[in-house]
């Protein structure tokens, strides 16, 4: 993980280069630093901590220039702390990295770095230790630079500043994300668009092996083979609106506000207005003859691919295998050769995600990705790419991506189900007419959620919270149990309410609250049964339901929030809201950092 910048500029950095950060912390906020080369010497600053703490360093001892790098941290190796924050500087190079080098342990023996005087305990110093022996042997800093990639294994984004060139910052990838920008007043490297905005209005996506050498005036980049290339800069297109908080107090509060939206705009791509049907038209993909799929991410984005499964096999009656990616590689999958193995992900840059795909990508299997960043890794590397149109999510909880992920995720069931046949045009039309509602109830069901404010209060001193739920209310409930945990640092865990019995019914007592979801439908009864069964053991039940169901079904029951009621097909979706809405509530209770919860990353882009 990690966030890296590095700017060159007609004009002074610091500013942009915090501003970037500021932009970056949602990859890591263990520590942050800054280095700038000024009249040939490089002045570094770096702290533990997040990125206000290396603010009020620089506030007590200022300097500047037109050419830097920074770096926000997510440790790895190494536990934060100011020596272990980054920039890393000898008295020639300063570096920032974001990924981790595999064969850091073996380098640090080399003969090249015996006598460099390590002073932290990351993998990222010997980069730093092998760059200051090659310029000492007289190489150039683009040699240097190509000679130290070429000893590396593992993932790296660098950003690279030599003490003896005032104006000058080399970038180089492999396998972790690195941008190049370009406006009028300079030049720039960061590890996604969104930290570029404000320095940059055409980006390019670089390519792993690529090294860039950049200064105020020109950009350049070097392929694999070393050879100059020719990359394409695309329009930035980033709303500076959606990257900041508006009238909300967390990002967090914001994204759950924009479900509407999120997922409205994720189901407008798919609505033929004329035929008034869902149409997927998008992807040049041969529907026909996919025999079976393959759902494949981690997270919370895992668990739309567990609803997901519902979708495909209720609709489209296709076999569904759902795989954390973390996982699916390690097991020698058995993978049928017409299957379509779809990748979910709102980064974009999940390394266990993008390590699954380039596993399927050499089988020859035919990918799919659904995901939320545009241009990122995992978008460019599969086959097709839908993406969702949730905006940038910048808290670490992924709340809006979630319900996108799901509207994609039916609308391709719906579609693969009309292209089977297993759906006439009539059912696509009604369903189609059932997604259009999504927006308006999500809208309500936002409202009807500030009451669970009272909810957070009265569970803050929780031992523990137990999810449960049936159908596809069953990974809802994990969803539940994970940005619950995620954010308030109470446990909870998500059970399907039928298993209850099987062993978990044994923690039930009356500090340990039960979030049971139960939407209408054939599960209904059934799972009544299990929350009385919960009752009768002293537990204390939420129940999470729609207007209709009758007060006689919810006898005992310490609390029921009401939705309205709604489709069958959307329920997912809708029911979503007030399960982050209890955990955004929690934590905001319990006073935790809601967008940065302690020991995690947004992006996690290593294995
Ligand atoms: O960017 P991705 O969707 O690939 O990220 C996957 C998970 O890391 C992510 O969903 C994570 O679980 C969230 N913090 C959950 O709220």
């Amino acid at each position: 993980m990690c966030g890296i910048i590095g700017i060159a500029s007609k004009e002074n950095v610091s500013s942009n280069i915090i501003n970037a950060l500021r932009k970056l912390e949602y990859r890591g906020y263990d520590s942050a630093g800054i280095a700038i080369n000024t009249a040939k010497k490089i002045n570094q600053r770096k702290v533990k901590g997040k990125l206000d703490n290396l603010i009020y360093a620089l506030q007590k001892d200022q300097f500047d220039g037109n050419t830097g790098i920074g770096h926000t941290r997510w440790a790895t190796h190494g536990e934060p702390s100011d020596k272990n924050a980054h920039p890393h500087s000898s008295t020639s190079v300063s570096l920032v990295h974001n990924g981790i080098i595999e064969n850091a342990a073996e380098l640090k023996k080399s003969e090249e770095v015996k006598d460099y005087h390590f002073e932290s305990d990351t993998d990222s110093e010997v980069i730093t230790a092998l760059l200051t022996f090659y310029l000492k042997e007289g190489l150039s800093h683009l040699e240097s630079v190509q000679k130290t990639i070429s000893s590396l294994e593992g993932s790296y984004a660098l950003a690279i500043i030599f003490s003896d060139s005032e104006d000058t910052i080399y970038g180089a990838k492999n396998g972790s994300p690195l941008v190049a920008g370009t406006n009028g007043v300079g030049n720039s490297i960061g590890s996604d668009s969104i930290a570029l905005s404000s320095v940059a209005n055409k980006v390019c996506y670089l390519e792993d092996g690529d090294i860039t050498v950049l200064n105020k005036e020109s950009i350049e980049i070097y392929n694999l083979e070393g050879e100059r290339a020719n990359r394409e800069f695309v329009e930035i297109g980033i709303n500076e609106s959606e990257v900041s908080k508006g009238p909300y107090k967390h990002f967090m509060e914001k994204e759950i506000h924009e479900h509407p939206h999120a997922v409205g705009e994720t189901f407008r791509q798919f609505i033929d207005y004329d035929k008034g049907t869902i149409t997927i038209s998008n992807i040049n993909l041969n529907f026909d003859k996919i025999s079976k799929i393959y759902l494949i991410a981690c997270g919370t984005a895992y668990y739309s691919c567990l609803v997901g499964k519902y979708y495909f096999e209720q609709y489209a009656r296709t076999p569904v295998e759902c795989d954390m990616a973390s996982e699916f590689r390690y097991r020698d999958p058995v993978i049928d050769p017409n299957a379509l193995c779809i990748f979910v992900s709102q980064s974009g840059e999940t390394a266990d995600t993008k390590a699954a795909l380039d596993y399927c990508r050499k089988q020859k299997i035919q990918t799919l990705s659904i995901v939320n960043v545009k241009n990122s890794s995992i978008a460019r590397d599969s086959d097709h790419c839908i993406y969702t149109k949730a905006g940038a999510e910048i808290g670490v909880a992924s709340t809006k991506a979630f319900t996108a992920q799901l509207s994609v995720l039916l609308s391709l069931s719906i579609h693969l189900a009309s292209e089977k046949k297993f759906v006439s045009v009539e059912e696509n039309i009604k369903l189609c007419k059932e997604i259009m509602q999504a927006p308006l109830l999500l809208e309500q069901a936002i409202e009807r959620s500030y009451s669970l404010k009272d909810t957070a209060k009265a569970i803050i001193n929780a031992k523990g919270v137990m999810y449960l739920g049936r159908g596809t209310a069953f990974p809802l409930a994990l969803e539940g149990a994970l940005k619950f945990k995620e954010i308030s640092y109470i446990h909870a865990e998500g059970y399907p309410a039928g298993e209850m019995k099987h062993g978990p019914l044994a923690l039930i007592e009356k500090d340990l609250p039960v979030v049971c979801i139960v939407p209408p439908g054939p599960l209904f009864h059934k799972t009544i049964s299990n929350i009385q069964e919960v009752i009768a053991r002293g537990g204390k039940i939420l129940m999470i339901t729609d207007d209709e169901t009758l007060e006689s079904n919810s006898e005992n029951i310490w609390e029921v929030f009401r939705l309205p009621k709604c489709p069958k097909s959307i329920e997912a979706i809708v029911y979503s809201v007030p399960i982050h809405m209890l955990a955004y509530y929690t934590a905001v209770e319990l006073g935790n950092d809601v967008d940065q919860p302690r020991n995690l990353a947004k992006s996690v882009t290593v294995e």
